[in-house]
């Protein structure tokens, strides 16, 4: 299945889909996952110092023989790792831990009140040598992201923050679409907390989908990129399987009025 590529604002294209890594603590359950996502058409994969498995992925993707240019890896630098020199450090150690040369994706994690804006000028720095092709921020709000004009030369080119059916974010969606920022909606499937909701189920039936598919295209029909998480090799393909319909709009608007504000991970909208 050919997965549709959005252009960023640096010039670079990612991959509308994707595979998370969070939880994901063997090299075991990493090689099955990285494996059937790669058999499914997944080319987007996105790790995080914090989780642990950078150096799982890096033995995955070694042992596929895959062409490193056909992937896109992202990873993010982790809160303990904030700072200029630390930064640059950490994004080194995860180079190696990766066995790459360069990222497609580094993000900052989260906006760290007295440490974020240093902690930029490193990413812009290794964007700047060439090791990583884009640059982006991770739970950023929109005071976040316009604190981020006064200092940054260079705009994040993805902002990844929690987005789903219960937690729509349309002013966030608005503000990234007008400073050409794209969103990545992680947590997708709301972290697996809220799989009995009765529209998306009627929704599901209507389409002949399933209740996650729905969850993940009603994200797709908004031009958001989508990293679904899952060890199963039969939900990741299930996942990815969402390109072959379009929901109408009619169905947009009903699950429009799905959003109830539920987060299910950090919380960054009271981080000064
Ligand atoms: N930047 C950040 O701060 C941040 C925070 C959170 C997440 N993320 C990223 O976003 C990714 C996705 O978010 P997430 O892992 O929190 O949660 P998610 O993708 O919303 O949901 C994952 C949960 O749903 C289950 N699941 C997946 N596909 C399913 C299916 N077809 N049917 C039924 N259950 C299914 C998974 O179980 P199984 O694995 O057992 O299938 C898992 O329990 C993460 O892995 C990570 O890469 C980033």
């Amino acid at each position: 299945m050919k997965i549709p590529e959005i252009k960023l604002n640096d010039g670079n294209k990612i991959p509308q889909f994707g595979l998370g890594l969070w939880k994901i603590k063997t090299y075991e359950e990493i090689k099955v996952a990285f494996d059937s996502a790669i058999e499914n058409g997944y080319t987007l994969f996105d790790s995080a110092q914090i989780y642990g498995n950078e150096e799982f992925l890096g033995r995955a993707i070694k042992e596929s023989k895959i062409d490193r240019s056909k992937l896109f890896i992202t990873t993010k630098i982790f809160i303990s790792n904030f700072g200029y020199k630390k930064a640059l450090k950490s994004f080194d150690e995860s180079l190696r831990n990766l066995d790459t040369d360069y990222l497609d994706l580094i993000l900052l994690h989260f906006p760290v009140t007295l440490l974020r804006k240093k902690t930029w000028l490193a990413l812009e720095e290794i964007k700047e040598s060439g090791r990583a092709k884009s640059i982006g921020v991770s739970n950023y709000t929109i005071r976040h992201l316009e604190e981020m004009k006064k200092y940054a030369k260079i705009i994040p080119a993805v902002n990844q923050v929690e987005l789903h059916v219960f937690l729509q974010q349309p002013e966030l969606i608005k503000y990234c679409l007008e400073n050409n920022i794209i969103i990545e909606a992680y947590s997708p499937l709301a972290h697996g907390k809220a799989m009995n909701d009765k529209t998306v189920s009627e929704v599901a039936s209507k389409y002949g989908k399933t209740y996650t598919q729905i969850m993940l295209r009603f994200l797709v029909e908004k031009g958001l990129v989508v990293i679904p998480k899952s060890t199963h090799p039969e939900r990741i393909k299930e996942n990815i399987e969402i390109f072959d319909f379009k929901l109408d709009e009619e169905d947009m608007k009903k699950l429009s009025k799905l959003d109830k504000n539920l987060r299910t991970c950090w919380d960054p909208t009271l981080v000064p």
